[in-house]
C-alpha cells in the first residue's frame, strides 16, 4: 500500500514537472536563445552531506545531471555549453576526493562519448590538461579527436581550469608570436586575446549559471564573462533539472542587456 502511494505521488510529481517544463518551453523565445551558456556546477558536497553520504556520491549524482543538461541545451540549440568540473584550486581537496573525481571524469567520458558523438556534440576539454593523469589525458584526447568534426553543440568541460591561468597561457602564446615576429605588440587587441584563449574565437557566454547559491565567480572564464548575465540558484547541482535550466533561459530573455550603454 505504501509503495502504491509512493509510486502515485511520484507519477503526479512527474506530470506536474512535465507541465512546468512545457510552460517554460512555450515561453522561451527561440530567436533569443543564448549562443553560449556557462555553468558553475556547485553543491555536490552539500547534497551528499544532507543524505549522510560521502562527497563522491554527490559528484556521482552530479554526472547524471550533466547528461540531462547537455540534452536540453542541445534541444534548445544552444551552440556552446561550458561546464566547470574541476578548478586548479580543487587539488587542495582531500586526496581521496580528488582521485575519486578524476576516476569519475574518466569513467563518465569513456561511457558517454559514443552517445555525445551520435548526438553530433563536439567535446572540448579546457584547462591545463598536461597536468592530468596520462590515463585521463588519453581518454580526453580520444574523445576530442572522435568528435572534432561534429557540428552540433560544442561542449567545453573545464578540468584543472583557472581563469587566471587561461589568461597567463594566452599571454605566453601571444608573447611567443611576438618573439617569432609574427605579431607586432602595437597590434595586440581584444581579438588577439580571444583568438589565443583555450577555445580560440569562441563567443563570450551571455549567461552564467551558478548552482548551490554562492555569489562568486570562483576563477571561471574571467576574460569571457565581462558582460555575462549572472543567474544564481540555491538548487544544489545534483538537484538541478531541465526545468531549472529552462527557467534560467527564460529569465535571461527578460533581462535588459545594455553592455555599459544607455538604451
Ligand atoms: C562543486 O561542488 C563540484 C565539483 C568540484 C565537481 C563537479 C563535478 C561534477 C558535477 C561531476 C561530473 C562532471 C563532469 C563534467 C564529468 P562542491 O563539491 O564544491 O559542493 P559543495 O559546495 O556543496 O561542497
Amino acid at each position: 500500500m505504501v509503495n502504491v502511494f509512493k509510486r502515485l505521488t511520484k507519477s503526479l510529481r512527474l506530470i506536474s514537472l512535465k507541465k512546468s517544463e512545457d510552460f517554460f518551453l512555450k515561453q522561451i523565445n527561440d530567436e533569443k536563445i543564448p549562443v553560449h551558456v556557462a555553468i558553475i556546477m556547485d553543491g555536490n558536497g552539500r547534497w551528499a552531506k544532507a543524505r549522510r553520504l560521502p562527497r563522491i556520491a554527490g559528484h556521482r549524482a552530479g554526472t547524471k545531471v550533466v547528461h540531462q543538461i547537455v540534452e536540453v541545451a542541445a534541444e534548445l540549440d544552444v551552440k556552446y555549453l561550458t561546464l566547470y568540473a574541476f578548478s586548479v584550486e580543487n587539488w587542495q581537496r582531500p586526496k581521496s576526493e580528488v582521485s575519486a573525481l578524476m576516476g569519475l571524469f574518466d569513467k563518465m567520458l569513456a561511457k558517454e562519448i559514443k552517445e555525445l558523438h551520435e548526438s553530433n556534440v563536439k567535446f572540448i576539454a579546457i584547462g591545463r590538461l598536461n597536468e592530468l593523469s596520462q590515463r585521463l589525458q588519453k581518454t580526453i584526447e580520444k574523445a576530442m579527436r572522435l568528435t572534432e568534426k561534429n557540428t552540433g553543440l560544442i561542449l567545453n568541460i573545464a578540468i584543472n581550469y583557472s581563469g587566471r591561468v587561461e589568461i597567463i597561457d594566452c599571454v605566453k602564446q601571444i608573447a611567443k608570436k611576438v618573439d617569432r615576429k609574427e605579431l607586432e605588440p602595437d597590434k595586440i587587441n581584444e581579438e588577439t586575446i580571444i583568438n589565443n584563449l583555450y577555445v580560440p574565437g569562441a563567443p563570450d557566454p551571455e549567461l552564467l549559471i551558478r548552482t548551490g547559491g554562492e555569489r562568486r565567480v570562483s576563477n571561471f572564464l574571467l576574460w569571457q564573462i565581462a558582460y555575462s548575465e549572472f543567474w544564481i540558484t540555491p538548487v544544489l547541482w545534483p538537484d538541478f533539472k531541465k526545468i531549472n535550466f529552462l527557467k534560467a533561459i527564460y529569465e535571461f530573455q527578460l533581462r535588459e542587456r545594455r553592455f555599459g550603454g544607455l538604451q
